[in-house]
């Protein structure tokens, strides 16, 4: 494994049996990490070994394997808590990035908002996102207003304070956009909202995999991410909240591992976090996250931002040369290793078919992101994600890729 700076990019591949992989007779070039990542070898044997060596389930086996498997889930949540500077009574499992913004959702703004509260998104929103709040909304009565986007993709300022203010109760927004890459300045979208007494919740799907994320300094009351786009396991994700907000908040799920005393008549429910934590979670998922975060703890977390950052600013200047391309998202320090952009009269999808001959996966649609695709007009982009595994190499064959959609659509000579 590779730790030392900058990235030995083609030592590092080694680790990753997927990208020895051949697609339409040609090597891949996976330019799809923000869907989700490739995973090292250490994270498919940790996964392997889990059942090997250790399945049972977790806090009630009085047995050897039981310990074996309580251990490591655990484990995976003081390796999570560690990795991003949080309680670990704060942390919990969940599947996926959507399900801790449903649980904030339901369990914590539902019950407390109505009718002349106020929960305010941004316009860059994923639909996981969006989608639950739209649902609190109908539910509760409450209002639902988001923060405008300059034509840079950012958040318009004013429309930030115009909004963090009463009858503002929570505020629900994307660490680092899946379609722009901006990277919002969360550390003080937190600090001005919680001098108006509102609470945060932050989508970190795009921004745990690829930088630094201190969730005590950014201090945001709650931040929802997936494991499947930091090398882990498809199946396991990660709800932070603040364990004094998460004391106060029912379960989102009822049933088993989640209770303390059930009658017939009613049930009390144990403590945080695994109060919202019902049924049997996935801990093989839990075994291979853990391996995941040890693999970009090697790596370290910083050379993995400063090599993507890197990579970007190279993409986004070979794109620039490509005929007919538009690029959208800022151009500058906030901004992460995504690139989306159009080529003139070519559609997204036929641009993504002809990359894939190439060898070349990106990703071509709305992202889960339509009123943005709205906000840029258009009614799709093409999308280039890059990680700690891709090469100069590898833009320059999307690059190649590109010439080759021109040619056939006549866009290029
Ligand atoms: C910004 C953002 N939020 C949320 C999600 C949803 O993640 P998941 O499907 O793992 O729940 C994604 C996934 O693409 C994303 O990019």
């Amino acid at each position: 494994m590779v730790v030392a700076a900058p990235l030995d990019v083609a030592r590092l591949r080694a680790d990753f049996p997927i990208l020895r992989e051949v697609v339409n007779g040609h090597p891949l070039v996976y330019l799809d990490s923000a869907a989700t990542s490739q995973k090292p070898d250490s994270v498919i044997q940790a996964v392997s070994d889990y059942y090997r060596f250790a399945n049972a389930n977790v806090h009630r086996g009085v047995h050897a394997l039981g310990e074996r498997a309580t251990e490591i889930f655990e484990g995976a949540r003081e390796d999570v808590a560690h990795f991003v500077n949080a309680d670990p009574r704060g942390v919990v499992f969940v599947r996926n990035t959507t399900e801790g913004l449903n649980l904030v959702a339901q369990a914590y703004a539902r019950p407390r908002l109505g009718p002349g509260d106020r929960i305010v998104a941004t316009e860059m929103e994923h639909h996981s996102n969006l989608v639950p709040w739209q649902q609190v909304r109908d539910q509760t009565g409450c209002q639902l207003e988001f923060i405008k986007l300059t034509d840079e993709g950012r958040l318009e300022d004013e429309s930030v304070s115009r909004l963090l203010q009463r009858p503002t109760r929570l505020l629900a927004v994307t660490h680092v956009s899946n379609v722009l890459g901006t990277i919002n300045p969360i550390r003080d979208l937190v600090a001005r909202a919680h001098r108006e007494g509102i609470v945060v919740c932050v989508d970190g799907a795009q921004a745990v995999p690829h930088m630094p994320v201190d969730l005590k300094e950014l201090d945001a009351d709650f931040y929802s991410f997936s494991g499947h786009k930091m090398l882990g396991p498809t199946g396991i994700g990660v709800l932070f909240g603040k364990p004094e907000l998460l004391e106060q908040m029912p379960p989102f799920l009822t049933g088993g591992s989640m209770i303390s005393v059930v009658t017939l008549e009613r049930t009390t429910w144990t403590e945080i976090p695994h109060r919202f934590e019902a049924g049997t979670p996935d801990i093989a998922g839990a075994a291979g996250l853990r391996a995941a975060i040890a693999y970009l703890t090697a790596v370290g977390m910083e050379t993995i931002q400063k090599h993507t950052a890197e990579l970007t600013d190279y993409a986004e200047e070979a794109l620039s040369e490509v005929t007919g391309l538009v690029q959208y998202g800022p151009r500058g320090e906030d901004r992460a290793g995504i690139v989306s952009f159009n080529l003139e009269g070519v559609h997204p999808h036929d641009v993504g078919t002809i990359l894939d001959r190439e060898g070349v996966a990106v990703r071509a649609g709305h992202h889960c992101c339509q009123p943005l695709m709205k906000r840029l007009g258009v009614a799709a982009t093409t999308r280039a994600s890059l990680y700690l595994y891709n090469s100069r190499g590898e833009v320059d064959g999307l690059v190649a890729g590109l010439g080759e959609v021109g040619r056939i659509f006549g866009a290029r000579p």
